[in-house]
């Protein structure tokens, strides 16, 4: 296989960016990040993540899978980052991950995407979301590009000290991460339908009498408030006055680890459960 891409992701946008940089390299695969620290990667000549950024760095899931994969010491390793406002320096935690297993951190991009944090920020409006697309593609055209020739690329973390003080915080705060989804409520207007079990790219939420419940290992994705077709969830006090959103190119399907992905669905190999 001449890439394998392993992605994170809980609204689409990393999603929409690994499926974008796939068909345009051959031969590309796309596999689910939980998937991969599960079941092990495949050979790849190429071997690329992509994740959001939380809280300046990246989801404990993504660190977890570069310091348990296996990977030839020649395979050409890349990270790509979505973030929304400020990238921190997730690529300086993946490389020094991958320095201490004696491989090499061959690039890291940082892409910028709508920001979903929605403790802190509303989700931009469709007109500056385009915008954002309109960039993004163009920046993925040029790692293609990087990737495709197995170059040595940059590391895209914010300015050095924003990055070690933003990393420094994220150390601090990455380990209550799993146990933040106590502030999850969900409102009476819940159908019960069950995207939120679906769709979570961990695991961690089971219905119980016909209600999500968190089971303390989330990763703060956000993937099940902003998904909920009826808006019900809600995280801590901000959430009811902010918008909702997901990527409008993904579907739930494309996401959710549970269900195989539909017949229709990218004629790329998307290997999943
Ligand atoms: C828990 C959490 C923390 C985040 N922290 C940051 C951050 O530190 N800097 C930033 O620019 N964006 C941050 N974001 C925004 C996301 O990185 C960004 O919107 C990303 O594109 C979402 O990708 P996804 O849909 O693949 O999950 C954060 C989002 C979440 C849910």
């Amino acid at each position: 296989m001449r890439l394998l891409l392993c992605w994170f992701s809980g609204t689409g946008n990393s999603f929409a960016v690994a499926r974008e940089l796939a068909g345009r390299i051959e031969d590309a695969a796309l596999m689910p990040v939980a998937k991969a620290l599960r079941d092990g990667i495949p050979p790849a000549e190429r071997v690329g993540i992509v994740f959001p950024v939380h809280g300046w760095g990246m989801p404990v899931i993504v660190a977890n899978l570069l310091r348990e994969m296996t990977v030839n010491p020649d395979t050409y390793v890349f990270t790509v980052a979505t973030y929304g406002m400020n990238q921190g320096g997730p690529h300086r935690e993946a490389r020094s991950i991958l320095r201490k297993r004696g491989r090499r951190l061959s690039a890291g991009w940082s892409i910028q995407m709508p920001e979903v944090y929605t403790p802190w920020f509303n989700p931009p409006l469709k007109e500056k979301q385009q915008l954002l697309f309109d960039c993004a593609r163009d920046k993925i055209q040029y790692v293609a590009s990087v990737v495709h020739d197995k170059a040595a690329g940059p590391v895209e973390d914010t300015f050095l000290p924003f990055a070690l003080a933003g990393l420094t915080i994220h150390r601090m705060a990455a380990s209550e991460f799993r146990h933040e989804d106590r502030k999850f409520r969900t409102l009476d207007s819940c159908t019960s339908c069950g995207l939120c079990e679906r769709i979570c790219p961990v695991e961690n939420i089971r219905m119980v009498d016909g209600r999500p419940q968190w089971q303390h290992r989330c990763e703060q994705c956000l993937a099940c408030l902003h998904w909920c077709p009826v808006e019900a969830l809600q995280f801590g006090r901000r959430s009811e006055k902010r918008r909702r959103y997901h990527h409008p190119d993904v579907r739930p399907e494309d996401l959710a680890i549970r269900r195989s992905p539909p017949p229709d669905a990218d004629s790329r190999t998307d290997d999943r459960t």
